[in-house]
């Protein structure tokens, strides 16, 4: 009888002591002092020592093709970027905290990198993410989806054959290497195959791969660059049916008036009504075609 009452007395100390633990996320930020407006999380790069540089890496992968405008050598890509870097003065440990070992909270509530997108024309339309997740490292990590309408040069010589390469240039604004370094976290053949596995929608296009060049800058003064190439191929399946297809036939017809006699009016009249026809075919091909001032496609100047 003793026995078992000690048991339980022992079984309710157990009790209040899980009571004590700190198992909520709110414990974690209350033992970090994270609060809203703590100067220390929000105003400056969060290192203890200045010299040190803030490692950022960052990945980016290809939802889908929204858009490729030629004639405004616009490019509007849907891509999920993630980054990460190292804040120095978190760090907890989860064995005192019921094994927490990561925790979202609101992005403006830390330090930022100011990462952003040489070829980048407009500001990104949907909303960002709202949370960032930390964990006991101290590593922070965002997630973010962005529709990037971006600039690219395009090259529409072999239309409808032509395959685009467009660039994606990030780099931070303001901070040199001193303040931060860039680095891309996973390599070309990743980046392509993730891509793939992701791809929602491509358009008119069909995606061939993602090549990412590290550039390290060459002085103490420079930036790094991290450039993504994406390179796609245009599905010309529609174009070879809606206009290769007749041209072809307006040829043979204008072909088959030398089997017509010369005797007679016939022959004229017959040329006229397809030089004709081609005339108002040239008509719709000019909505059609992607127009750019430097070069006609191959196919607009042979019809
Ligand atoms: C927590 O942050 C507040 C506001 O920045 C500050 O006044 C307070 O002293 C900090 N507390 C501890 C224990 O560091
Ligand atoms: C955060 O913690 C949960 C639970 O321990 C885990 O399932 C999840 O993978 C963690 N997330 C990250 C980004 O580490
Ligand atoms: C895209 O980036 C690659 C590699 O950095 C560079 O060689 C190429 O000239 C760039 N293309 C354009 C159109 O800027
Ligand atoms: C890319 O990374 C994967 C896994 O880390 C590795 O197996 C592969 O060989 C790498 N590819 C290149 C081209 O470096
Ligand atoms: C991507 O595709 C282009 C064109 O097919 C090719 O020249 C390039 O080497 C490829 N890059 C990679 C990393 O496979
Ligand atoms: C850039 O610098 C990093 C170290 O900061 C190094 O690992 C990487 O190989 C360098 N890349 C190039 C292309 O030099």
């Amino acid at each position: 009888m003793m026995f078992i009452q000690i048991l339980f007395l022992l079984f309710l100390s157990d009790e209040a002591y899980s009571e004590k633990m700190l198992c909520s996320y709110q414990d974690v930020l209350n033992y970090l002092n994270l609060t809203r407006n703590n100067e220390l999380y929000t105003m400056t790069r969060p290192v203890k020592n200045y010299r040190h540089p803030t490692d950022v890496s960052l990945e980016v992968l290809l939802y889908a093709i929204l858009d490729v405008v030629e004639k405004d050598q616009k490019f509007i890509p849907y891509v999920w970027t993630v980054t990460k870097w190292q804040n120095e003065y978190i760090s907890w440990n989860p064995n005192q905290f019921c094994g927490i070992d990561n925790v979202s909270l609101p992005t403006e509530m830390l330090w930022k990198p100011d990462l952003t997108i040489e070829e980048m024309t407009e500001r990104d339309r949907a909303p960002p993410s709202p949370y960032i997740t930390i964990n006991y490292k101290g590593d922070v990590e965002v997630q973010n989806d962005q529709v990037l309408v971006s600039t690219c040069r395009m090259h529409i010589y072999q239309f409808p054959f032509d395959i685009q390469r467009c660039n994606l240039t990030f780099k931070s604004a303001v901070h040199t290497i001193k303040d931060l370094r860039l680095h891309p976290s996973d390599n070309s053949s990743e980046a392509t195959e993730w891509s793939r596995d992701l791809m929602r929608t491509q358009y008119e296009w069909l995606f061939i791969n993602m090549t990412i060049n590290s550039i390290n800058a060459s002085d103490s003064f420079g930036q790094d660059f991290v450039v993504y190439t994406i390179t796609m191929k245009r599905k010309p399946i529609l174009y070879i049916v809606n206009f290769l297809l007749p041209v072809l036939f307006f040829l043979c017809l204008d072909l088959s008036s030398f089997l017509i006699s010369d005797s007679g009016g016939e022959k004229l009249s017959f040329k006229v009504t397809v030089l004709l026809a081609i005339t108002v075919l040239q008509l719709i091909l000019n909505e059609i075609l992607p127009s750019s001032s430097n070069r006609i496609p191959l196919i607009g100047k042979s019809s």
